[in-house]
């Protein structure tokens, strides 16, 4: 047995490679982390050391004190995740005020969680705390046609959610709650995150203009999907564009109201304005 073999870390290991299959990751673009289970945190137990030094997380998470977390590496590269995770991925373990962090496993060749990690910590509460507990997984990638959308759509979340809506019967299923859209910012710092953490009190999904996406979900299944499906109504919303800039036809606000009532979703009004 190694620590490689426990089901959390193989599962995580793999989202990391099919990030990087679908193009999400060029370089060392995109970051990604997991909040472990109590069972999966003793699971490991043996492998986690407690000398490294705490490290200040660069803000403050409170109620995620004592948290276990499995995270990417700064300047790592997703492509690299499955030859070599021990280079690439680490275990933190947050300090018992929320504001420090120490590698318990992995980064064996030196090197720091990733530069998001205020953003990832400060999502990741916050989602805890609005799903009782559920939401355990926090993705931030750069696939090219969400990206894009950036450039053409008002960066207004009402526009991405409804726009994006469209482009599949199933996205207003998928994503219920909506998107949000965070204006240019300087990423990597807490400015950042708290824009992004206070989007996510409202949404599973946000837009870093002229960056990417984060996506939080309850496992890694339903957050790749998440991110999968958005970026993939994002594709066909480009195709669309690339062919004529209006529609002849579409899903219409009754339309929307008629699934919700069918598919037993909650689907805010402010999404269904006329156009
Ligand atoms: P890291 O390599 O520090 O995770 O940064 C990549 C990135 O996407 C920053 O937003
Ligand atoms: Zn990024």
């Amino acid at each position: 047995m190694s620590i490689l073999d426990a089901k959390f870390v193989q599962g995580f290991i793999r989202m990391c490679n099919d990030g990087w299959e679908q193009g999400w990751h060029e370089r060392n673009g995109g970051n990604f982390s997991y909040r472990m289970k109590p069972e999966e945190v003793e699971e490991v137990k043996e492998y986690l050391a407690s000398e490294s030094e705490w490290k200040p997380i660069g803000t403050s998470v409170p109620k995620l004190a004592g948290e276990y977390f499995m995270v990417t590496g700064s300047g790592k590269y997703f492509r690299n995740v499955i030859l070599d995770p021990e280079d690439s991925i680490c275990i933190i373990e947050v300090d018992e005020k929320g504001e420090n962090y120490r590698i318990c496993w992995g980064l064996v060749n030196g090197g720091r969680p990733t530069s998001e990690l205020p953003s990832h910590l400060m999502n990741h509460e916050v989602k805890m705390l609005a799903s009782g507990g559920k939401h355990r997984v926090i993705y931030h990638a750069h696939p090219a046609n969400i990206i894009a959308l950036t450039f053409v759509l008002p960066l207004k979340d009402e526009v991405f959610t409804r726009e994006l809506w469209e482009m599949m019967t199933e996205c207003p299923i998928v994503f219920a709650s909506g998107i949000g859209v965070v204006d240019w910012m300087v990423p990597g710092g807490r400015d950042i995150a708290v824009a992004t953490s206070e989007l996510m009190k409202q949404y599973d999904v946000a837009i870093w203009a002229h960056h990417g996406m984060f996506c939080s979900g309850e496992d890694f299944d339903l957050t790749f999907g998440l991110m999968h499906t958005v970026e993939k109504a994002a594709e066909i919303l480009v195709k669309m564009l690339s062919m004529r800039p209006d529609k002849l036809q579409t899903i219409t606000a009754q339309n929307f109201r008629d699934l919700a009532v069918e598919f037993n979703v909650e689907l805010p009004e402010k999404f269904l304005y006329e156009k």
